[in-house]
């Protein structure tokens, strides 16, 4: 069987795209005894900061992955402190490879092609991205099948998100990349406010049964990530954690 392969993405900065990577990843790994590879492709390296894992000190990353054909995926994979989980951490370098890979022909499709022999020993590969649209999120948009889209319940908030649906469909038109599809819509950062209530109403309505229960504001999760510790390790009788998995589970369910 080949690995699910599972972006989180959004253009917009701080929509929780990391917190739900690396909690996902986690609980896919710890809890469903699944075979995980977490790919951080932000030059922020913060999937890595989260999982405990300091990305500066490391003499390879996905950069060199991606722009060096003689690294290979092992060279660059971690294991991590839960088990079955495994990372490819990220750092500054990433912000160079847009630039270094403009004339290579098959520039889109390096982070698929890499990747290709992780499909076998993993059961999902989950990709967090940066808060841009470029060519780092245009490989990821060709090495996953499902995304992800953690939506801040904000203003402006639907604007990003009709955004990601216009990119993953012209991805998916320009590359021929049938299988690319938004599988889930999570409103983040949820504190119960009219408006907050409103774009949640909005989403369900564009998004029948892809939009997720709320990820609501929790104390706990950022204290998680601010100690490098997922929310399983830090805190798992929580409210946080009560919320992360039921939204794992819905990401679990949502591609299936
Ligand atoms: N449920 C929550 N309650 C409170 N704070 C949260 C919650 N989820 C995430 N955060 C905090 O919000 C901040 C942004 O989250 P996160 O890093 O996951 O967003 P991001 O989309 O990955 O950001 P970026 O676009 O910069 O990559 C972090 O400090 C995180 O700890
Ligand atoms: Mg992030």
């Amino acid at each position: 069987m080949s690995a699910r392969r599972v972006a989180f993405i959004n253009e917009k900065g701080g929509t929780c795209k990391t917190t739900l990577a690396v909690n996902v990843a986690a609980y896919l790994a710890e809890k469903k005894k699944k075979r995980v590879l977490l790919v951080d492709l932000d030059t922020q390296g913060h999937a890595g900061k989260s999982l405990g894992v300091d990305p500066r000190g490391l003499s390879k990353n996905v950069f060199h992955l991606l722009t060096d054909a003689a690294v290979t995926l092992e060279q660059v994979t971690l294991p991590t402190a839960t088990a079955n989980l495994s990372l490819v951490p990220s750092w500054k370098e990433m912000a160079e490879f847009p630039t270094l890979a403009a004339s290579d022909p098959e520039r889109a499709r390096l982070l698929a092609r890499r990747l290709r022999p992780a499909l076998d020993h993993y059961d999902f590969v989950l990709f967090d991205a940066p808060p841009s649209l470029g060519l780092t999120t245009t490989n990821i948009l060709l090495a996953a099948e499902e995304v992800v889209v953690p939506v801040a319940t904000t203003y402006l908030a639907l604007d990003g998100c009709a955004e990601m649906v216009a990119t993953v469909d012209d991805v998916k038109a320009t590359y021929g990349h049938q299988a690319l599809r938004i599988t889930l819509v999570v409103p983040t950062l949820y504190r119960k406010t009219q408006l907050a209530d409103e774009v949640l109403a909005k989403l369900r309505q564009y998004f029948p049964r892809r939009t997720a229960e709320p990820f609501a504001l929790s104390v706990t999760v950022d204290e998680a990530q601010s100690h490098g510790k997922t929310i399983w390790e830090y805190a798992p009788w929580s409210r946080g954690a009560t919320m992360l998995q039921s939204i794992a589970e819905a990401v679990d369910k949502a591609g299936r």
